[in-house]
């Protein structure tokens, strides 16, 4: 069926593609909620009960517009963001463009969205159709200091935090200018710890603590990526998601090493992977790591699982293959 849809969307620009794409997903939640599968595939990761292992990645319901649609398509788990606490435009356009042959795309979207009250407002009115934990990404505006990030991140949870089953802290994008800097070590353990404080405040209103995990880039060198690893599970955060897409071009389209932004799909792939093996062997197999980055087929999946993911996200992989590819890979994955 998607192989017939492809080529239509694929004639359309990308963000058009996306649009469309998205509003199909919000009919298709508006016709019933789906009630949860049996527990054949569920999985429990961080305290939570995942209903299999594979969901959709950050960035492709950025408003929190199709949850349940998202749901019905046989997500594990349901992802929206990433969020900041004030509406902004993002980074001037075009800003997606698919690299075809190589199964990848380039986006510099830079946290376009609605802002968190927005989100919050969407969601009070279908987070009790939700039957699957809901992460939620928060990351700061563009115009704020990065010595006042700490700042976003909190408003945004402030904002949110009734409706999350997670919090995911995005220090990772490629596209918000000086972002990254939030990874280096001193600005790390000041960033985490003061979300933890924050997150175990708000539990005394809301009655639980919300789990909070920490998306890493894939551009961090090995020591690097050892030392936030540590950090973060020293903070008292509670997992990992590795990676988000790449600065590096390891495709050989030239086009697209002139286009700014974050590179994702297959070519990220044994850079996400890498990142895995790192993180596991430095933090051991406890602690809980979701693999997203490059996974397009069984076989990427099943790669991402040895190298130590406990939950699997994809994006680009959904735009090549289509989503019935979630099921699929949920399937294959609880059978073995
Ligand atoms: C168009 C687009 C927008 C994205 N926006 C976000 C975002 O808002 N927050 C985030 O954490 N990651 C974002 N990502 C990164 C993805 O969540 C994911 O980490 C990355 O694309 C690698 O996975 P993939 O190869 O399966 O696409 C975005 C990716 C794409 C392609």
């Amino acid at each position: 069926m998607y192989s017939l849809v492809r080529p239509l969307l694929f004639e359309l620009p990308p963000q058009q593609a996306h649009a469309l794409s998205l509003a199909f997903l919000h009919l298709l939640g508006k016709f019933s909620a789906l009630d949860p599968e049996s527990a054949d595939h569920s999985v429990r990761v961080a305290g939570l009960d995942f209903r299999n292992r594979v969901g959709i990645a950050a960035g492709f319901d950025k408003n929190g517009l199709a949850p349940l649609g998202s749901q019905r398509l046989g997500v594990g788990f349901v992802e929206v963001g990433t969020v900041t606490p004030l509406p902004q435009r993002g980074n001037a356009k075009p800003r997606v463009f698919r690299i075809k042959q190589e199964r990848a795309l380039v986006n510099n979207l830079g946290f376009n969205g609605r802002g968190a009250k927005a989100m919050a407002a969407r969601l009070s009115a279908t987070r009790h159709l939700i039957h699957v934990p809901l992460g939620i990404y928060v990351g700061p505006n563009q115009q704020t200091p990065l010595e006042r990030a700490v700042l976003d991140y909190e408003a945004a949870m402030a904002v949110l935090a009734r409706f999350a089953d997670y919090f995911a802290i995005n220090v990772s994008s490629p596209n918000t200018p000086g972002l990254r800097r939030l990874q280096a070590s001193g600005w790390a353990e000041d960033l985490l710890g003061r979300l933890v404080e924050f997150r175990n405040a708000l539990a005394r209103d809301i009655g639980r603590r919300i789990p909070m995990f920490v998306k890493l880039s894939p551009d961090m060198s090995e020591s690097e990526t050892r030392d936030l690893a540590r950090t973060v599970m020293q903070s008292g955060c509670n997992g990992l998601i590795a990676t988000n897409s790449t600065s590096a071009r390891p495709v050989r389209d030239r086009r697209a090493h002139t286009r700014p932004g974050g590179l994702s799909g297959k070519p990220l792939l044994s850079q996400s992977i890498a990142c895995v093996e790192t993180l596991r062997s430095e933090i051991g197999w406890e602690f809980p790591i979701i693999g997203v980055g490059g996974i397009h087929d069984i076989e990427s999946a099943l790669r991402m699982r040895r190298a130590g993911a406990d939950l699997l996200q994809l994006y680009t992989g959904l735009i090549y293959e289509g989503p019935g590819l979630l099921r699929i890979l949920s399937k294959k994955l609880a059978a073995r």
